[in-house]
């Protein structure tokens, strides 16, 4: 309303300043014509600062010089007289250098535009500047999403509505530095505009994206998305079946991936649930990223009851799963000859071995007929020297394949050591 009033008293200003104009013409006032001295010098500031636009001019005469803002259509100022209603806008005068100077306090965005300089001479003589206003960019929180929860297999769609002047560049990456898969078939490692569409995603787009909007002019700011991807628990065991004899001390264990975070736990083959005691110890290790699990179970001091089935169970809101796995008596070692190492003793340390290796990734592809001691003494044990001291069959290198474990019925060390091949390839 207060524009109306305003936009009502440019009006009448614009056609007092016209009939002036046509007035002079008629009475034959104008003698010689005016001229601009120098151009007007195109200004760009931030947001809030003040800025003022020179206009020189030669032969005025008894002409008036105005300032019109083009792209509002609106008089500022006549001679010495603030036209507009925007009291951030006043206009001085130098009479010595026939300078018109047009002073805009405290300056917003929607001042950028063009400013004219007019003379009203029969034919209005006319020069313009350019202000250009910066304002730094902002994210539009309440126009942007929020952390999303999305079901494996859904499409989602995150927005960061950014403003600031000049229009600024949203751009999107994932905070962990991997590529956003925007589909099946595109993945790149960074994505331009306000919207980022991803299509049926899965537990992979799991994370934080940030969205960063710039425009050249300092600070940038981000907003940071967490998107989170739900999908039922998945289970998968390395070992299956494990052969160890009395007294030993055994570790199982079971990889799981869920989100959100499933409730890990074991139980015997008969359902009951196993706790941490003198007999059990429990250990959930969280993986990388964090929605795997590394589920391990040491029983201590295998008895006669400790040998049979085991179960280890991970449940969320989106479904279950469980697996099996099996302790059997590989019987008591050997008594001729006495091995240099017990049967269990080794079996033990090549299971050890095995726990180690998860906690250290960087370690480098061990010989299959070899295993270097992983405690990096540099003793080696070798699985041969064993097999043979032990009466065991020898294990052949071809016959290692992921899975394998299940098919060799085979006693103690090699099992263990088949298990040990089968989980390294
Ligand atoms: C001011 O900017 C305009 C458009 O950007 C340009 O045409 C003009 O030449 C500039 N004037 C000066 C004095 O630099
Ligand atoms: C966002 O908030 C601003 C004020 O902070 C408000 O003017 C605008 O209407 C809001 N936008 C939406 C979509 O709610
Ligand atoms: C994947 O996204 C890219 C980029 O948006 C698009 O050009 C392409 O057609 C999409 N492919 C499929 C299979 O949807
Ligand atoms: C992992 O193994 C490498 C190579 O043997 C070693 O340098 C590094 O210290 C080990 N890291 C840990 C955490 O044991």
């Amino acid at each position: 309303m207060a524009g109306g009033t305003r936009w009502g008293a440019a009006a009448v200003a614009y056609r007092a300043w016209l009939l002036l104009t046509v007035a002079q013409h008629v009475k034959g006032v104008v003698s010689r014509d005016p001229i601009f001295l120098a151009e007007i010098q195109n200004q760009t500031v931030s947001e809030g600062r003040n800025v003022r636009f020179a206009c020189r001019v030669d032969n005025l005469g008894s002409h008036k010089v105005a300032w019109i803002h083009y792209e509002n259509s609106a008089i500022l100022t006549v001679s010495n007289h603030v036209i507009t209603r925007n009291d951030r806008i006043t206009v001085s005068r130098d009479k010595r250098q026939n300078t018109y100077y047009l002073h805009i306090r405290n300056v917003r965005e929607t001042d950028t535009g063009k400013y004219m300089c007019q003379i009203n001479t029969a034919s209005a003589m006319t020069i313009a500047g350019y202000l250009t206003v910066v304002v730094p960019p902002d994210i539009v929180d309440n126009e942007s999403s929020n952390d999303v929860i999305a079901q494996e297999g859904s499409d989602i769609k995150l927005r960061c509505r950014a403003k600031g002047s000049p229009r600024p560049i949203v751009t999107w990456k994932r905070e962990d530095g991997q590529h956003i898969a925007i589909n099946k078939s595109t993945t790149v490692l960074e994505y331009q505009g306000e919207v980022l569409r991803l299509s049926k995603v899965n537990r992979m787009d799991m994370g934080a994206y940030l969205c960063i909007a710039s425009n050249g002019h300092p600070p940038t700011v981000s907003k940071r998305i967490l998107v989170s991807v739900d999908f039922p628990p998945m289970l998968w065991i390395p070992h299956q079946l494990i052969g160890a004899n009395r007294g030993k001390t055994v570790v199982l264990e079971c990889f799981t991936e869920a989100h959100p975070t499933s409730l890990n736990y074991w139980t015997r083959g008969d359902g009951n649930m196993i706790y941490d005691s003198m007999k059990y110890r429990i250990e959930n290790r969280v993986g990388n990223p964090d929605y795997k699990i590394h589920m391990l179970l040491t029983v201590r001091y295998l008895e006669e009851d400790d040998f049979g089935t085991y179960r280890c169970v991970a449940k969320n809101p989106r479904g279950e799963t469980d697996g099996t796995i099996k302790i059997y008596d590989s019987g008591p070692p050997p008594t001729s000859p006495p091995p240099p190492t017990t049967e269990a003793e080794v079996f033990e340390k090549i299971n050890n071995q095995v726990w180690d290796r998860s906690e250290n990734r960087t370690r480098k592809r061990p010989n299959p007929q070899a295993v270097s001691d992983l405690n990096g003494e540099g003793e080696e044990l070798d699985l041969r020297d064993q097999e043979r001291s032990l009466n065991l069959p020898a294990i052949s290198p071809s016959s290692g394949s992921r899975g394998a474990s299940h098919l060799y019925p085979l006693a103690g060390l090699a099992g263990a050591a088949c298990l040990l091949w089968a989980r390294r390839f």
